[in-house]
């Protein structure tokens, strides 16, 4: 209507005052760009449809200024912002919502400067993780970072809500090696560890970004690795004896050195012999040192594997990143840089897993990956590092006692078919039920499902909110809100699964 059209003149009005000297770039949905810059980071299809609720406005900082200006003007004139910065949100909270919005997309907002002599690095929100790794072995063979295996993911949402990969039982998570990070706070202050207290420190390494503010930059502690690491792949199929082997890796993955990361990735494959579908294990490792040592260290703790030298590759710690993204490792690192891939539809849901799935329960699993035709599912081992940071360190509170994570995803083409595929995997989520963390049943932030509750664009309560933020944060949910009690008293930082206010017991 028309007071909303005179709102967003006094909204635009209000940043161009703020950003006289150098204007802040705008799109409007009459502006050619907007399409193309809406949809660039979209990565779910589901999310990219017509039907889709779309931001007035794209907002694209080239400055921590423009960020003041966005935030100061917003909130002045009433208009929800969703932050966005790689766009890979399972459920499109950084672009999508019931509520009127406007985005703030931080993808021009993407320097990364690495000091290689003290070891760390300031990383702007809006950088991949591709680009980290490439500025990273750009300056150094033996310097790396632990996080994602994706490398079109975006540094804001990713090391606000947790971030694993390959190296996490080594060295922890994304959010465990950030040493200090710039944030506009509700008022439009610039905010760093020193001045924004211990407290909104503590909540932006894992609690989710979009509760607290617009996290600008991340001040990372850079992780020695040695010049040669080996990656390895190992399919399986139930034909070749999967059930056993997978039966047997719960036992022993988690206890394995914390230099190696043994990870299964399941999908639904057809059988070379009879042409039928079956459950493929693929056994996917990086091992932190030569394929020499790995060989002899697989001989000892998991023979079953039956592991050859001809299942392992040497190579450098950034090639590793290229194995893991499904590129060829002796290419050019440069694919890292590109900020475009391929989209799917798909719907995930996570589950962490603290005793061994039986046989039988494991047979289950496959009966039902196997009425579909795109199905995976991800075991990732937990232990190493991951042991010895408590539970209350930062909100990531899924540590000891976690023998792996399960992560399910449903790939399907075509918007008519999402129904029937959020029933499938709604369903085996219901089956794994027995088998996985129980009061509360845990759930990653980063893999973020929109099942587990969600409110009308963060106005639920304390208590309603409770239903996803134990699952995602156990007993720091607690904490988490007393923060954003401190740090947002009105809720102007929100989205369908924020942090609450205690103002909210009500
Ligand atoms: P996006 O921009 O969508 O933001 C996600 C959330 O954070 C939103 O709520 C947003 O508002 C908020 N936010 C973003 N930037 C912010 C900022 N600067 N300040 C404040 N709030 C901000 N995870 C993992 O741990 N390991 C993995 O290997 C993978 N692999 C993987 C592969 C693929 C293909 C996808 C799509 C996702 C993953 N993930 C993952 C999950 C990933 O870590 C998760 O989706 C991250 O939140 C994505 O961060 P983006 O910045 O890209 O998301």
């Amino acid at each position: 209507g028309s007071s909303s059209s005179i709102i967003y003149c006094n909204f635009l009005q209000c940043l161009s005052f703020h950003s006289q000297t150098n204007p802040i770039p705008i799109y409007t949905p009459n502006t050619s760009n907007y399409s193309s810059i809406l949809e660039f980071s979209i990565q779910n299809l589901r999310l990219l449809s017509s039907t889709t609720p779309k931001p007035h406005l794209i907002i694209t900082p080239l400055q921590e200024s423009h960020v003041q200006a966005a935030v100061i003007c917003s909130r002045k004139h009433g208009i929800q912002i969703k932050t966005r910065s790689g766009g890979h949100d399972y459920e499109g909270l950084s672009y999508v919502s019931d509520v009127p919005f406007v985005v703030l997309d931080l993808f021009n907002l993407r320097s990364i400067t690495v000091d290689e002599e003290n070891r760390t690095a300031w990383v702007q929100s809006g950088a991949t993780l591709g680009e980290v790794y490439y500025r990273i072995a750009e300056k150094s063979g033996i310097l790396s970072f632990s996080s994602g295996s994706c490398p079109t993911i975006g540094v804001g949402g990713h090391f606000s809500g947790g971030g694993f990969g390959a190296m996490f039982r080594k060295y922890g998570l994304a959010a465990d090696n950030v040493i200090d990070a710039r944030i506009v706070d509700v008022n439009g202050r610039i905010l760093d560890k020193e001045s924004m207290g211990e407290d909104l420190f503590w909540a932006i390494r894992g609690g989710g970004g979009g509760s607290f503010g617009v996290i600008v930059s991340w001040k990372i502690r850079l992780l020695t690795v040695p010049p040669t690491v080996t990656v390895f792949t190992v399919d399986k199929t139930l034909e070749q004896g999967a059930t056993e082997l997978v039966h047997r890796w719960q036992y022993i993955a988690h206890k394995l050195p914390q230099e190696i990361f043994v990870g299964v990735i399941f999908n639904v494959v057809n059988e070379k012999e009879k042409g039928e579908k079956t459950v493929q294990a693929s056994f996917v490792s990086m091992f932190l040192g030569g394929a020499k040592k790995l060989l002899i260290l697989m001989k000892q703790r998991f023979p079953e594997l039956g592991l050859e030298s001809k299942h392992c590759t040497e190579l450098s710690w950034v090639q590793s990143t290229l194995y893991f993204a499904g590129f060829p490792v002796e290419g050019s690192l440069d694919v890292l840089l590109n900020r475009t891939q391929p989209k799917r539809f798909y719907k995930a849901k996570s589950d962490y897993v603290k005793e061994p799935i039986s046989k039988i329960g494991l047979e289950g699993i496959w009966r039902r990956l196997l009425e579909e035709e795109q199905p995976q599912m991800i075991f990732s081992s937990f232990g190493g590092r991951m042991n010895e940071i408590s539970e209350s360190e930062i909100p990531f509170p899924h540590r000891k006692w976690n023998i792996f994570m399960i992560q399910y995803l449903a790939y399907w083409e075509g918007l008519e078919a999402t129904e029937k595929q959020f029933n499938w995997i709604r369903k085996l989520y219901k089956y794994m039920e027995p088998y996985v963390s129980k009061s509360p049943r845990a759930a990653y932030l980063n893999y973020r499902d929109l099942d587990l509750g969600q409110s009308k664009n963060g106005t639920a309560t304390y208590l309603q909110s409770k239903a996803w933020g134990s699952k995602y944060f156990k007993n720091n949910y607690e904490r988490l809100v007393e923060v954003k009690s401190k740090v947002d008293p009105q809720n102007f930082f929100r989205n369908e699964q924020s942090i609450p206010t205690i103002t909210s017991f009500g």
